[in-house]
């Protein structure tokens, strides 16, 4: 069983749509998602409408998320954290708690473009080029897991 937290600064846009198209591409799979943001502003809401609208054309239902902030406790709670940009990356790094080693990763070290920063639809409006981005990821990782699993 494998336990993964995506992160991303809202939580309402890039980070709920990696759980939910992850949840939807693997449902075979024994995991366990969630997503958590490192800033405050939207704890509690649904995720953004036009990231909603564009999920839901490509048939990811993220209407019943909501968004909440990481905490110290998720470094135990999760086997893996996955963030969305080198920003994520830094802040949640820095909220690592002494003896932790759960591993940090991008999510486009899954991808074809290792190391590359997810961008921010919020503020490029490109809500299909950022879900391109993360069904390419969403790809790989769910490759590693199944290697993982044999
Ligand atoms: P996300 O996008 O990190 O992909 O959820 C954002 C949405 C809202 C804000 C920042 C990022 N905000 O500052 O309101």
């Amino acid at each position: 069983m494998t336990s993964i937290l995506f992160v991303c600064l809202g939580n309402i846009c890039r980070s709920p749509s990696a759980e939910g198209v992850v949840r939807a591409m693997a449902a075979d799979l024994e995991l366990t998602l969630d997503s958590a943001g490192t800033g405050p502003w939207h704890v509690g809401e649904a995720p953004y409408g036009p990231m909603q609208t564009v999920a839901n054309s490509r048939g990811y239902d993220l209407s019943t998320l909501r968004a909440r902030q990481i905490t110290r406790d998720d470094f135990d709670r999760f086997d893996l954290i996955i963030t969305m940009d080198k920003n994520n990356q830094r802040d949640v790094q820095a909220m690592r708690p002494k003896g932790s080693d759960t591993p940090v990763r991008m999510l486009s070290d899954y991808s074809k473009k290792p190391g590359t920063d997810v961008p921010d639809p919020y503020y490029s409006r490109d809500f299909d080029g950022t879900l391109d981005m993360i069904e390419d990821a969403a790809r790989g990782l769910i490759a590693a897991l199944r290697d993982q699993e044999q």
